[in-house]
């Protein structure tokens, strides 16, 4: 399996600022890259408190943090409900929350979760295992109006009508199964506007995005994150499409007790993105509360 690397690591530190003896909450742990920095930073001497929604990502950060057993720990939730989170370690607030949006890279590279259009998989797409709706039952059960209104919604594709039509055809016919057969139906049927960008690129992203609920959920993890944080303290966001970051500028703007600290969004320098791509289109945005 691929290991993920962490965006914008140094920018991360920098911007968090940690400090011994603070607590921090990492609200997206993955396989634990950035706690692991956050933990560095310290000696050890600070406490995290890790988020994951994903049992297998947990495992690894575990395992990637072992050395700094006693100064962390993790616990498998959805940060949408991070105050309650973080009550089950007996905490009240917190001095730094950091989000780093969307999927991992090892969570794209195991087929089986169906996330990558790529590798052959099931229609899957879900980050927890405890939740019910999949990417298959979404689009073989799904009304014309709501799998077009996900695509536009999630996607910002402007007419998904026609294709919406074409799905809803064939899976009258045999209802879709893997991720590799909706990924070359899409091709077959719809022309991506940017050339580079995979046919379906959008479509999975906005899947992805039905699937966990994900803009409801980072509007409210903001939200509860925002109220449990310390004066003083500082919130890390970093987004990967125009969405995720519309919600968090907007989200940081609207806030009264605020000093943003990234007038403009902090992105990736050449080399980051040389050697992860996937840093591309990350977007980071810093908050400190008053
Ligand atoms: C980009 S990865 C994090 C990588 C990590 N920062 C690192 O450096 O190793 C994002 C993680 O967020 C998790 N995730 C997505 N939505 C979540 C949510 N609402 N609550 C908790 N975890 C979530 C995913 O399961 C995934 O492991």
């Amino acid at each position: 399996m691929k290991q993920h690397i962490s965006v914008l690591e140094d920018e991360v530190i920098r911007y968090l600022s940690p400090q011994p003896g603070k607590v921090y909450v990492d609200a997206t742990c993955g396989s634990g890259g950035h706690a692991k920095r956050i933990l560095e930073e310290t000696g050890g001497r600070c406490f995290l408190i890790g988020i994951d929604k994903d049992k297998n990502a947990i495992k690894r950060a575990e395992e990637n943090l072992r050395k700094f057993s006693g100064s962390f720990t993790i616990i498998e939730g959805g940060f949408e409900e991070i105050d309650s989170i973080i009550k089950m370690t007996k905490t009240e607030t917190v001095d730094g929350i950091l989000f780093d949006l969307g999927f991992s890279t090892e969570q794209i590279s195991e087929k089986e979760r169906g996330f990558s259009f790529l590798l052959e998989g099931p229609l899957d797409m879900r980050y927890s295992k405890k939740t019910y709706l999949t990417a298959e039952k979404i689009i073989n059960h799904y009304s014309m109006q709501e799998l077009a209104g996900i695509f536009k919604e999630y996607g910002e594709l402007k007419n998904p009508y026609n294709i919406v039509k074409k799905i809803i055809e064939k899976r009258k016919k045999s209802p879709f199964k893997t991720t590799t057969e909706f990924a070359d139906f899409i091709s077959h049927f719809y022309r991506s506007p940017k050339k580079k960008i995979h046919p379906a690129t959008l479509f999975f992203q906005s899947l992805r995005i039905a699937v966990n609920n994900e803009i409801e959920n980072l509007k409210t993890g903001l939200q509860k994150g925002w109220e449990i944080l310390n004066k003083n303290g500082r919130m890390i966001v970093l987004s990967f499409h125009s969405l995720e970051d519309r919600v968090v500028k907007n989200f940081f703007r609207s806030r009264e007790n605020i000093n943003i600290l990234t007038k403009k969004p902090v992105i990736a320098q050449d080399l980051e993105i040389f050697i992860n791509p996937l840093s591309r289109s990350a977007k980071m945005r810093a908050g400190e509360k008053k």
